[in-house]
């Protein structure tokens, strides 16, 4: 089976290259480099020892992707690509609907045109909203509208995925829910880098640890949860990539319709990680408390047992596996790829 990974240079898409090739599939990889660099697809290749094609291409073009499909013979994609930082997004919703919608449309497009079937999306846990009880499963509820245009952009593009399914024969549409994922390679040769100042706990913990930013601000600590703190269910990122294998098993048998999350099952809260985080780097990491974040929600995990019975697939890696890893990543790397691009 050969398979289209879009956003194969970013932090999530890279790590599944390696555990397709891994388990036998042939790749080929996609970016536009939005918020990447060519040099994780380097050290992708380089971990996998195969050097699988790769193309620099802006999804939301619609020749480009077309001449793509022409160009491989592709059986299955993998959506990776879009943009991902909740905050921009409501700064740019514009942006986020156009990039994140339209690369999604291109790519149905091109693959009705070439009879290709199979299509594996990156969701996320946002789409259940405010109301949903904890833990969320596959039956909860999602919202009619999440708490941002990127949100939004996972919860319609679902939608389009479900109209996709019901109105072309043998399609097969996976909407796989990610809870928080963290981590990196164990090798500390890829990870997340994202640009500027992180928006997300684990990179943030992260850069204060190599010294790059001074103190954690821990957003909020009256919450009703056991240390005041919010929770959420951080996942490994090679667990995560695991279950995307898993989850090709589910499109090799036509499953039509597929949805499921992809968590732990259990809630971390932002002192442990940061506790967790301490013990990796060796030393005491300087935190505060701050304001609640505006759109927080205080707690959420997964029920994981749908993946389990539905996949074969459950996530092995605890948080302190989690911060160990992207503290070798991150002490190797402490500009992330920038040092290898420059
Ligand atoms: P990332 O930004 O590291 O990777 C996304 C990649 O897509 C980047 O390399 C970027 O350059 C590329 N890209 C963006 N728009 C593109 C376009 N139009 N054409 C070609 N390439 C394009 O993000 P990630 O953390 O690896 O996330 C991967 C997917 O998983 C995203 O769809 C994201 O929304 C989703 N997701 C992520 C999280 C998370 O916390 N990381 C949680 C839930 C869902
Ligand atoms: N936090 C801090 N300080 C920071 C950053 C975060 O205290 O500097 C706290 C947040 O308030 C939250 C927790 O750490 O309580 C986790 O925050 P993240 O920003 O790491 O993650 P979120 O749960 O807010 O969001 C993530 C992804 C979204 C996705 C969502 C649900 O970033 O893409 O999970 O899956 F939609």
């Amino acid at each position: 089976m050969k398979i289209l990974v879009t956003g194969a240079a970013g932090y999530i898409g890279s790590h599944t290259c390696i555990e397709l090739v891994n388990a036998g599939y042939d790749i080929i990889g996609a970016d536009n480099f939005v918020n990447s660099s060519m040099e994780a697809i380097r050290r992708v290749r380089k971990l996998c020892g195969v050097n699988f094609p790769f193309e620099e291409i802006d999804f939301t073009d619609k020749d480009a992707t077309e001449k793509l499909f022409e160009k491989y013979q592709i059986d299955a994609v993998m959506h990776f690509a879009g943009l991902k930082a909740v905050g921009e997004s409501v700064q740019i919703p514009i942006e986020y609907y156009q990039n994140n919608l339209g690369s999604t449309l291109s790519l149905l497009a091109a693959m009705k045109k070439h009879d290709v079937k199979n299509f594996i999306f990156s969701s996320s846990a946002t789409v259940y909203g405010a109301e949903a009880s904890v833990p969320y499963n596959e039956h909860t509820p999602v919202s009619r509208v999440t708490s941002s245009p990127y949100g939004n952009t996972k919860l319609m593009i679902e939608y389009i995925l479900k109209d996709a399914v019901k109105a072309i024969p043998g399609f097969n549409a996976v909407l796989l829910r990610y809870f928080n994922p963290v981590g990196a390679h164990e090798s500390g040769e890829i990870g997340e880098d994202p640009t500027g100042i992180p928006n997300n706990l684990v990179p943030y913990v992260a850069r204060v640890a190599v010294g790059k930013l001074p103190v954690i601000h821990i957003f909020g600590n009256d919450y009703d949860t056991p240390d005041g703190t919010c929770l959420r269910d951080y996942i490994h990122v090679v667990d995560l990539a695991k279950g995307h294998v898993a989850a090709l098993k589910k499109i090799e048998q036509n499953c039509g319709l597929f949805i499921c999350n992809l968590g732990t099952g259990k809630g971390t809260s932002v002192l442990e990680m940061v506790k967790a985080f301490s013990k990796s780097c060796g030393r005491e990491l300087p935190y505060e408390f701050a304001p609640r974040r505006a759109g927080d929600l205080p707690a959420f995990w997964a029920d994981p047992s749908f993946a389990k019975e539905s996949l074969g697939w459950t996530a092995e890696k605890g948080i302190q596996e989690m911060c160990d890893d992207v503290w070798r990543w991150q002490s190797k790397n402490p500009n992330g790829y920038r040092d290898a691009d420059a």
